[in-house]
C-alpha cells in the first residue's frame, strides 16, 4: 500500500477535501483526416459514437463475433480505432485514443481478426519453411500468372498505378510507423538492427527522404491527392485488413514475434518487387519523384534484407527462440492477406472495372486520351 492510499483508508482522517484533479483537457483538433462513411453496423457504431452521435458501442462486441474477419465493415471498423493512435481525425477529442469502450470494442474486432488468421494461416513452420519461399519469389497473388506488380510492369496502365498509389497511401503515408512500436519491446541485436532500419524509413535524420515524404512526392507525380487519410474512403477492405496487420502486431506486446516476421516479410519482398514497381513508373513516364520512390526500396531493401534476416530474425530467435512460430506467422499472415487483396485487384482490373470503391477523378489535362489515363466510370465527387 502506497503513503496515499494508506491515507485514504484513514477512517478518521479530518482531512479538508481536496479540489478535483484538473480534468486534462479534451482538445479536438480541427484539422485532420474526415471521419469516413460507414460500411455496416459495425464501422457505423464506431463513427457515430466518435462524431459524437447518440450511437451506442455496447452490442458491437456481440456483433464482431459474427461478423465476416475479413469484411469491409468489420476492417474500416478497426481501421479507424487503429487511427486514434496515430494522427486521429479531424473534431474527435485527442483522448479518445483511451477511451476504455472503444478499446473494448477494439479488442472485439481484434480476437475475431485474429482468430481467423490463425485459422488460415498454416501452422507450426518454421521460420526457413516461412522465408524459404520468398527467397525464390515476390509475393504473388495465387492463381494469377504474376502479381500486381508483375501486371503494372508489363501491362498496366497509368489509371491502375494511380489506384494501386491511391490504396497503398494508406500505408505508406506513415510508412515504417506501425513497426516502431515494436521497438520498446525488443532486446539485444534485434532491437538494435531493428532501430537501424527504421533510421533508413525515416530519413536517417534528412526530412525529406523519409519514405513517406517520398510517397507523397509519387503521389504527387500521378496527380493524386497526397493529404493523409485522403483515400480512406475508396480503399477496399482487402487494402485496410493489411495496414491492420501492422497495427494489431505493433499494439500488441505479446504479437511481438509476428510484428518481427511481418516486417520481415515486407523487407524480403520489397527489393524484387520495387524494381517492377520502378521499371511500371519509367514505362509510363509517370515523374521522377514517382521512380525515385521505388528506386530508393530497390538499393535500401536489398541492405534490409540481409539485415533483417541475420540480425532481427536471427537476433529475436537468439533471444527469445519459443517466438519462431510467431515470427513463421507474422510473415505467413502477410502473404495471405497480400495474395487477397492482389487477387481482389486483378480481378477487377482484368475486367476494365476499378479496383477501388470509388473511381478516381481522371487526371487533369486535355491530351489524355489514349494513353491509358483514363480511369473507369469516375465517381462525380472524387474519392
Ligand atoms: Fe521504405
Ligand atoms: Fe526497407
Amino acid at each position: 500500500m502506497t503513503a496515499t492510499t494508506r491515507q485514504a483508508a484513514r477512517p478518521t482522517a479530518a482531512a479538508p477535501a481536496a479540489p478535483p484533479a484538473a480534468a486534462t483537457p479534451a482538445t479536438a483538433p480541427a484539422h485532420g483526416p474526415a471521419l469516413p462513411e460507414p460500411r455496416g453496423p459495425l464501422s457505423a457504431g464506431v463513427l457515430a459514437a466518435l462524431g459524437g452521435g447518440s450511437g451506442r458501442l455496447d452490442d458491437l462486441p456481440a456483433r464482431a463475433v459474427t461478423a465476416d474477419p475479413y469484411g469491409e465493415d468489420l476492417h474500416l471498423a478497426l481501421y479507424v480505432l487503429y487511427e486514434l493512435h496515430y494522427r486521429g481525425f479531424a473534431q474527435v477529442a485527442e483522448d479518445r485514443e483511451w477511451d476504455p469502450e472503444l478499446l473494448r470494442v477494439r479488442r472485439a474486432l481484434e480476437d475475431h481478426f485474429l482468430a481467423a488468421l490463425r485459422r488460415d494461416v498454416p501452422a507450426g513452420c518454421t521460420v526457413d519453411e516461412a522465408f524459404g519461399e520468398l527467397l525464390v519469389e515476390p509475393v504473388e497473388p495465387a492463381g494469377h500468372e504474376g502479381g500486381v506488380a508483375h501486371h503494372l510492369q508489363f501491362h498496366g496502365e497509368r489509371w491502375q498505378l494511380r489506384e494501386y498509389a491511391a490504396l497503398r497511401s494508406l500505408y505508406h503515408l506513415k510508412e515504417a510507423d506501425p513497426h516502431a512500436w515494436v521497438i520498446p519491446r525488443l532486446t539485444g541485436a534485434e532491437k538494435a538492427a531493428m532501430v537501424a532500419i527504421e533510421y533508413d524509413e525515416f530519413g536517417a535524420g534528412r526530412a525529406e527522404d523519409v519514405h513517406a515524404r517520398l510517397f507523397a512526392g509519387l503521389m504527387r507525380d500521378l496527380d493524386l491527392d497526397d493529404t493523409y487519410g485522403r483515400y480512406l474512403d475508396a480503399a477496399p477492405g482487402p487494402a485496410l485488413a493489411l495496414v491492420n496487420l501492422m497495427s494489431l502486431f505493433g499494439l500488441h506486446r505479446a504479437l511481438r514475434g509476428a510484428l518481427v516476421g511481418h516486417f520481415a516479410c515486407v523487407e524480403v519482398t520489397s527489393s524484387p518487387g520495387s524494381r517492377r514497381l520502378a521499371a511500371a513508373m519509367r514505362r509510363l513516364e509517370a515523374g521522377a519523384a514517382a521512380e525515385r520512390f521505388y528506386d530508393e526500396h530497390v538499393e535500401a531493401d536489398a541492405v534490409h534484407e540481409q539485415v533483417v534476416r541475420r540480425e532481427v530474425i536471427g537476433g529475436l530467435l537468439a533471444s527469445e527462440p519459443a517466438q519462431e512460430p510467431e515470427i513463421a506467422f507474422g510473415a505467413d499472415a502477410t502473404v495471405l492477406l497480400e495474395e487477397r487483396l492482389g487477387a481482389a485487384l486483378l480481378e477487377a482490373w482484368r475486367t476494365g472495372a476499378s479496383g477501388l470503391r470509388t473511381p478516381l477523378q481522371p487526371e487533369p489535362g486535355p491530351a489524355l486520351a489514349g494513353s491509358g489515363a483514363e480511369s473507369p466510370d469516375a465517381d462525380p465527387a472524387g474519392a
